[in-house]
């Protein structure tokens, strides 16, 4: 007698490469959300959780006590289209043994080729010289901003890193060839500085300096912030007013972490107030239900992307593969290609 398919829930149409390795597969049987373009609903997800085995979901559905409730006694795996895992309630998903794969690395570089892109684009301001054109008149001193690259007034820029994963890491590495010559980062309180770790990642990139500081120094000496913490209740409005306020009028800021690290308010009011120069920000709070009023939205100095940093084709086509792979793997109890590493 055939054994029964393992039944999993995707939580959105992966598209034909992706799907193809869920559907062809003779163990599972998949329900789908069948919308590539449109989030899956809660009701659709609750509903056809019951007795599924493994579900994936994408970084803004909620796993939490009453999916998982929903789901019963036979989930065994968690995939999430995502580096980011914190609308996952790990300690809920460990109590139950179950496991969680995401998708670092693969996305490692596309997130540094944005994180630049909206650093240059703050930097030069590109929101109001692609507004107002072709109705300019171009004049020597027109729009000029400050130069993000090693010049002769500021001759050795600072980068700062709130987080510094890999992703801080290969931003790191894009900014050398600008003559970028000093790195400062924050880290997570709970690990202790290590200044040997520090001077081997100096030594790597060819920088003069990288070393773990405060928010303060970080907020003062940086030429450029980029914001890579993952969100969560211990990094909810890291950037904040008096963060704000103590950084240089001719610095950016960049946020292709989470919107929750920055407070939007206090970001407004501070490129009003000229308190920097500008902002990159691939992810904002309370997205995707942004609205044109938004003051970040209506403000010249901000470049507000719609959460596309890892968005490649290469890129997407890897996380969905992965994606794939460890709700497979997960579900037929192998390993998976990348699981969350939970002991610690
Ligand atoms: C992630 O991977 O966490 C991104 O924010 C979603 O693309």
């Amino acid at each position: 007698m055939a054994t029964p398919r393992r039944k999993v829930v995707v939580a959105r149409n992966l598209g034909p490469d992706v799907m193809s390795l869920l559907n062809d597969h003779p163990e599972l049987e998949v329900i789908a959300w069948p919308h590539e373009n449109k989030p899956c609903d809660r009701k659709w997800l609750l509903e056809n959780i019951p007795g599924a085995y493994g579900v994936l979901v994408m970084y803004f559905d909620k796993v939490d006590v009453e999916l998982l409730e929903a789901a019963g006694s036979s989930l065994r795996a968690v995939s999430t289209f995502s580096v980011g895992y914190e609308h996952i309630n790990v300690p809920e998903l460990v109590k139950r043994g179950i496991k969680l794969g995401y998708t670092p690395d693969v996305l490692t570089d596309s997130m540094a080729d944005m994180s630049i892109m909206l650093a240059l684009m703050a930097g030069r301001n590109v929101k109001q010289t692609h507004e107002i054109w072709p109705a300019f008149v171009w004049s020597p001193f027109g729009f000029c901003g400050p130069q993000i690259s090693a010049n002769p007034v500021n001759p050795k820029p600072t980068a700062g890193f709130i987080g510094f994963g890999r992703i801080a890491h290969a931003t790191l590495a894009r900014l050398i060839p600008f003559g970028f010559a000093r790195c400062l980062y924050t880290g997570n309180p709970a690990t202790p500085p290590n200044a040997a770790a520090d001077a081997k990642v100096a030594e790597k990139y060819g920088v003069k300096e990288v070393r773990r500081t405060d928010l303060s120094e970080l907020a003062r000496e940086s030429d450029v912030v980029f914001a890579l913490a993952p969100g969560g209740p211990s990094t909810f409005h890291i950037i904040d007013e008096a963060f704000l306020k103590q950084m240089k009028k001719t610095a950016v800021l960049v946020n292709t972490g989470r919107g929750t690290l920055i407070d939007s308010d206090a970001l407004a009011k501070a490129l009003q107030e000229g308190w920097l120069y500008g902002a990159g920000l691939d992810v904002v709070e309370g997205e995707p239900g942004i609205t044109q009023d938004h003051p970040l939205v209506k403000s010249p100095r901000c470049i507000i992307l719609p959460h596309v940093g890892s968005a490649t084709t290469e890129t997407r086509l890897q996380m969905g593969t992965l994606a794939a792979n460890n709700l497979i793997n997960g579900v037929l109890g192998t390993p998976m290609p990348v699981e969350l590493n939970t002991s610690h």
